[in-house]
């Protein structure tokens, strides 16, 4: 999109083999100039920005597995180590705006409202220690991580913390869903703070972008941990039907590549986008249960997903992302999610080797518990 622009476009990646396993993809364009390096190393990052303009800083280590360090080197320290050079050498670097790739996970488990709006209801078996009656102050919510011990009851959902009557899930915004609670978002969030701050200091203008789950052709099939898509396709080419973690009731917003990349630079060439955070996500809620369902009707399948009560560790319950602050520059997300599934098919298609890749992905999460099974009898 940049080259159809008309920029000069330099790529820096270091070529990770969990995500490219079999070197530079040949879908990178020739017309780009590629360096192989890492964004967390001084002199391949040096190189990178030397001359450059602008910059996207995409790279990044996501995971749900516990090497928690590892998050904060690649996508946090690399990101101050931007700033560090350029402020070092503004003439070497002359770069006039950074567009970060921050995340949802910024959000963390986003917000919630009490559906009793402030009426003190009785306190179901599970809500706590309060006594009932003595919270009256229901409203909106910011909840933190689910314990491990209510994911293993099978208890999905949030409750008021006030009254412990039951809560809905409003659209997560840019200005008060800040409580990252996984490595990962951590780091994002991390990144966002140096570059309003630094940014604003030295004056470098910056943007963040917060998108939700990205989707479409080329999202790499080896990558153990990438979205569902790539879970949901492997699968359902191995004959076997889609697995859904939880209840399947999980609300989602999925959004397409090629959205994503007119996200980037519209952020990039619009000042008035300077120092703000922006979801990117697909304007419509749609359970995983349903995502499910449209991948199995897409290929074919006469298989039903399968709920088996597994949880994954460090999934959010339902995270929709409100993208007005998008909207409002112009943004629309244009791509459905049965086109994103179509085209990750279509796509998948051309590939070889793909179901290699299945199986050992999820033995790694079972073996490290990251998933994990609910103790359905403990809960009933
Ligand atoms: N895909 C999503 O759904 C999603 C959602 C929210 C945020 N994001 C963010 O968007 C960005 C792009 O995501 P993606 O899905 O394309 O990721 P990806 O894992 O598919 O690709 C990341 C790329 O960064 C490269 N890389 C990793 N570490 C590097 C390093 N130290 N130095 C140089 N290159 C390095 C990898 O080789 C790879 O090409 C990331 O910052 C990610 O955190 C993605």
């Amino acid at each position: 999109m940049l080259l159809e622009k008309g920029y000069d476009v330099r790529i820096v990646d270091s070529l990770q083999p969990r995500v490219h396993p079999r070197g530079k993809p040949d879908y990178v364009p020739k017309e780009a100039e590629f360096i192989v390096g890492d964004v967390a190393n001084p002199e391949d990052l040096s190189k990178a920005l030397e001359g450059m303009d602008f910059v996207f800083h995409l790279a990044a280590y996501q995971d749900y597995m516990p090497d928690f360090s590892r998050f904060i080197h690649t996508n946090t320290e690399s990101s101050a180590l931007m700033f560090e050079l350029i402020v070092a050498n503004r003439k070497r670097y002359p770069v006039k705006k950074i567009v970060f790739a921050a995340s949802q996970a910024v959000s963390g488990e986003g917000k919630y409202r009490c559906v009793h709006g402030g009426t003190p209801v009785p306190l179901p078996p599970l809500g706590g220690s309060r006594a009932v009656g003595e919270y009256t102050s229901c409203g909106i919510f910011y909840p933190g991580p689910r314990s491990l011990d209510q994911l293993r009851r099978g208890q999905w959902d949030f409750c008021c913390p006030d009254c412990g009557g039951p809560a809905e899930p409003m659209l997560i915004d840019e200005a008060t869903c800040n409580h990252p609670h996984t490595a990962y978002g951590i780091s994002k969030y991390a990144i966002e703070l140096l570059a309003f701050n630094l940014g604003r200091r030295y004056g470098i203008p910056t943007a963040a972008m917060r998108y939700t789950y990205v989707q479409g052709p080329r999202n790499s099939f080896f990558n153990a941990y990438s979205g569902i898509a790539r879970r949901f396709a492997l699968r359902i080419r191995a004959g076997l039907s889609a697995v859904c973690y939880e209840d399947g009731q999980q609300l989602r917003d999925y959004v397409n590549v090629r959205d994503v990349a007119c996200a980037n630079v519209m952020v990039l060439e619009a000042p008035q986008a300077d120092g703000l955070a922006y979801n990117v996500g697909g304007g419509r809620a749609i359970t995983v249960l349903d995502f499910a369902n449209i991948m199995l009707k897409e290929t074919g399948s006469p298989l039903a997903p399968q709920v088996p009560g597994e949880f994954r560790l460090g999934d959010t319950r339902h995270t929709v992302s409100d993208i007005s602050r998008m909207r409002a520059l112009g943004w629309e997300p244009k791509v459905p999610v049965e086109q994103n599934v179509r085209e990750y098919l279509e796509w998948l298609d051309t590939q070889t080797g793909t179901d290699e890749y299945l199986f050992e992905a999820e033995r790694i999460m079972k073996e490290h518990q990251v998933v994990q099974k609910a103790d359905v009898a403990r809960a009933a």
